[in-house]
């Protein structure tokens, strides 16, 4: 009768205000709850979800083993745990799945009407809204990036990319006027593992809606959502072979840049392996389009309202562990507001939340891969050998994993590596300038021309500075805004080609 009691208590309690229920004496509490106040479990906990232990090849529709018999483990990056082994393809899966393409592009997917292709495409939106709990948590494991953003930016962006072009598979005549556009064929695509099944949505969704199949691969530390995502398109039922996806690293890339049978190539990662891309392609039919690295700018000038630039540039750098192309990595502050913007930037960096990518208050998740935590703790170091002065929040880092603290940089010079070589990691390099001209030319002053990034009150001194930038993305008093109706890509060594909007069209279609 006593239990029964408390628990009637317990439940109406749930039911107080904050304050009243602070005033219940803390012995009592105890009696109900343990010695721990806490919170109950998110549904992100570990516990809610299954990951199967071993994932094949997509090919036709279906998963199919590797020719090879080899498999290779993907791991959380948090916690080092193996979570699942997947597939390697070598060259003999290569091959299968560009014939599977082919087959279905002959057969099936270039001669469906628009209007037909386009309801699969909403279909497969729908699907990832359907299940975008299970793929964030997914892309959360698999890649370490906090929750909140792969729970509010990758999965919603990714539905969105597949709504926008689901939009445009029937009006393609209608994005260029008075001529006709026609498919290319079978498009390979690589992608990294930044934004694992962003960039997969926002690789394949304008090239089915231009009437192209797909052979996709993934990088190789993070293929779980792109597997994921071969289920929805099975549930979706779109026809087998539209896109299939083999997993593996660079070699399994290799044989896709290499395959005669492909029509055209989209790659997103490394300067390095583009370039390697671009000398494979010369000389071939293969159409190209390429997304590289980045070096961005941010300008903070001395009128700009910063406090509110503080925190765009801190987004701009910190959001998803500084694993982004655009990421803002190279800070310009005015002269006369200098030693206010490093107090602030100090303040702040202390206040990021570093820890458990599943744990939704997490600012900063982990590292995706140790070669990766290594790469940012060797440039880091450079710098400091080289002069500059390393800022570190102070926070502790959990004993497993691979982490690196929010840092930043100062009396970092031109000359410094830092400046000039992508870190991809939460490191920003932070320099000075006194005129406008003289912070153009420092930010030109890269061989890259991804991003970049203004600060000011004035509107005036915003359009005369983003017509300097060479850049393809200019954000002012904002910072990593994305949509699919806006043409993202670079300029220089950031690669060439845009993806999203009208010119993301232009890059799968044939324009006669
Ligand atoms: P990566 O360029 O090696 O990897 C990107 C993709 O290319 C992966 O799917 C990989 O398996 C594939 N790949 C690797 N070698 C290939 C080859 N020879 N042919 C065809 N495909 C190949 O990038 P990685 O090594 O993972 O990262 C190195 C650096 O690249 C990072 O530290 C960062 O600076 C930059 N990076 C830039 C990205 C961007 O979004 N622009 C994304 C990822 C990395
Ligand atoms: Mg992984």
């Amino acid at each position: 009768m006593k239990t029964k009691t408390k628990t009637l208590k317990l439940v109406n309690r749930r039911n107080l205000s904050p304050r009243t229920h602070a005033a219940v004496p803390l012995r009592e509490r105890r009696l109900h709850f343990g010695n721990k106040w806490d919170y109950a479990p998110a549904p992100e906990e570990s516990k809610n979800y299954v990951i199967a232990p071993r994932h094949e090849l997509f090919m036709g529709g279906r998963f199919v083993p590797p020719k090879s018999g080899k498999y290779f483990p993907s791991i959380n990056p948090a916690t080092e745990q193996t979570l699942t082994e997947m597939a390697l393809a070598d060259a003999a899966d290569v091959g299968a799945a560009v014939q599977a393409a082919r087959r279905a592009y002959d057969r099936v997917w270039r001669r469906m009407p628009g209007r037909e292709r386009g309801k699969y495409l909403f279909r497969i939106a729908r699907l990832i809204q359907e299940k975008a709990r299970e793929l964030a948590v997914l892309e959360t494991v698999d890649g370490g990036k906090p929750i909140k953003e792969s729970r509010d930016f990758d999965v919603p962006a990714a539905a969105a990319h597949f709504f926008y072009h689901a939009g445009w598979a029937d009006k393609l005549k209608y994005a260029f006027p008075g001529r006709t556009p026609r498919p290319l064929g079978v498009a390979g695509q690589i992608i990294p593992w930044n934004f694992p099944l962003l960039m997969a949505a926002w690789k394949i969704a304008p090239a089915l809606a231009c009437g192209n199949t797909v052979v996709l691969k993934p990088a190789e530390t993070t293929s779980l959502t792109a597997m994921r995502l071969a289920q929805i398109f099975q549930e979706a039922e779109l026809p087998d072979g539209v896109v299939n996806i083999v997993t593996g690293a660079g070699e399994t890339g290799a044989a896709l840049v290499n395959h005669p049978g492909i029509d055209k190539l989209a790659f997103t990662g490394s300067t390095e392996v583009g370039k390697k891309i671009a000398r494979a392609v010369a000389g071939t039919p293969k159409r190209l389009t390429l997304e590289l690295g980045g070096k961005a700018a941010n300008i903070l000038f001395e009128d700009a309202p910063i406090d509110q630039a503080i925190e765009g540039v801190i987004t701009g750098i910190y959001f998803n562990q500084g694993h982004v192309c655009c990421a803002g990595s190279r800070l310009f502050v005015q002269e006369g507001i200098y030693s206010t913007v490093i107090k602030k930037l100090r303040d702040r960096i202390q206040t990021l939340r570093v820890g458990n990518p599943l744990d939704k208050n997490t600012d900063i998740g982990a590292i995706n891969s140790k070669p990766q935590l290594e790469k940012i703790r060797e440039l880091v170091q450079s710098g400091v050998d080289e002069g500059a002065e390393l800022t570190q929040s102070s926070c502790s880092l959990p004993a497993k994993g691979y982490w690196f603290a929010p840092s930043f940089l100062t009396g970092v010079t031109h000359a410094h590596r830092v400046a000039s070589e992508e870190i991809f990691g939460p490191v920003l390099s932070v320099m000075t300038f006194r005129t406008p001209d003289e912070a153009v030319a420092r930010a030109n002053n890269t061989p890259y021309g991804l991003s970049a990034g203004v600060w000011t009150d004035k509107g005036s001194k915003i359009f005369r500075i983003v017509n300097q930038l060479r850049a393809g993305v200019v954000w002012a008093n904002t910072y990593n805004k994305f949509d699919p109706t806006s043409p993202f890509g670079g300029y220089k060594e950031s690669g060439f080609g845009r993806e999203g909007g009208l010119q993301g069209l232009a890059a799968y279609c044939r324009v006669s």
